[in-house]
């Protein structure tokens, strides 16, 4: 099998490429830096800029999946350009490749493309599964409805769609993980907010896992890509400082300092999101980490 990835340089990117490698899938990955474009037998890069519509039709040689990953960090302060960016990235990229795949023969039979669960209201009672219809209604809910919308229109190419709606990875890598951690380390980190909201996490190698998991079985439909066990703000962060062996010495940060310094994407680290696991578990996907002591353990 020959898989084509977007956006396969970032985090979940690369551990899913690595993924591909030991399963022996060869990978054909497109890049908006040319300075990341490596030829090797099984990973080879293609220059696009999704922005202009450009991308290097060769990509496509042989490949049967795509897997969709690229847009531009929402990890940034939601300024009225920034988000058009936001945005617009994830929107471009996949015209930019709907495009590719209708003007040329090609080989294509699945999309997976990456979601998030940020798409569900904030709530600390309701459990979110992927028939729940509710949408958030702020600036994520609106980027991830345009976003799933897109990758739904390949299914007039015959081409079946997959949307991984991921929770908060769990990486040392990047993510959320070092962010809570750093502060941690220096004696200054506190659970957020009241600290009670719902963190529904996943480890980076289940993640890379399920998106693998998706394209071997031909899935279809959204698949919330969480783990089993979500945790409280507040146990996220007791735990990372537990592993690390620090005291949590200072008490909770207050939303609204939170809402004056990040703006709306306060959002991100406030809202409280239980997720259930239950659809992608029943496809048949068997967790490496169910348990955040389990994760944490093994990344802190
Ligand atoms: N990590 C999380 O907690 C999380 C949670 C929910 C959803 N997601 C979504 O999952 C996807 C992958 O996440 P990640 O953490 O691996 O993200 P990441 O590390 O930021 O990587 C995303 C990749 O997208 C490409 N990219 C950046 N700006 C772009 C632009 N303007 N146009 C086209 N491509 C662009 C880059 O690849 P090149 O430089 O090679 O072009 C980059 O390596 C993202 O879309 C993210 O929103 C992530």
């Amino acid at each position: 099998m020959k898989v084509l990835i977007t956006g396969a340089t970032g985090l979940v990117g690369t551990e899913i490429a690595k993924q591909c490698q030991e399963e022996g899938i060869s990978v054909h990955y497109l890049t908006t830096s040319k300075d990341k474009i490596e030829h090797k037998n099984n990973y080879k890069g293609f220059y696009w800029n999704p922005k202009k519509g450009e991308v290097d039709k060769n990509c496509l040689k042989g490949v049967s999946k795509i897997i969709n990953l690229a847009g531009s960090s929402i990890a940034k302060r939601w300024t009225k350009e920034n988000k058009k960016v936001i945005l617009e990235s994830r929107i471009q990229s996949l015209q930019t490749l709907h495009k590719l795949l209708s003007e040329n023969n090609h080989t294509i039979d699945q999309l997976v493309s990456a979601s998030a669960i940020g798409v569900y209201p904030s709530s600390l009672q309701r459990l979110y599964d992927e028939e729940s219809p509710e949408i958030a209604n702020n600036f994520l809910g609106e980027v991830v409805t345009k976003w799933e919308n897109e990758a739904d229109k390949f299914s007039d190419l015959g081409i079946e769609v997959a949307k991984i709606r991921i929770g908060i990875v769990l990486s040392e890598q990047g993510g959320a993980l070092p962010k809570i951690s750093k502060p941690v380390k220096y004696y200054v980190g506190a659970p957020l907010g009241s600290g009670k909201q719902w963190q529904s996490w996943i480890h980076l190698e289940d993640l890379a896992g399920i998106f693998m998991h998706a394209i071997q079985k031909n899935l279809e439909g959204v698949y919330n890509a969480v783990a089993p066990n979500p945790v409280s703000n507040k146990k996220l962060t007791s735990c990372i400082a537990s592993k690390m062996e620090k005291p949590l010495i200072l008490p909770k940060v207050p939303g609204f300092i939170l809402k004056v310094l990040l703006g709306d994407m306060a959002a991100i680290v406030l809202d409280s999101q239980m997720v259930s696991n239950k659809k992608i578990e029943a496809s048949g996907y068997r967790y490496k980490f169910t348990h955040i002591d389990l994760a944490l353990e093994n990344l802190v």
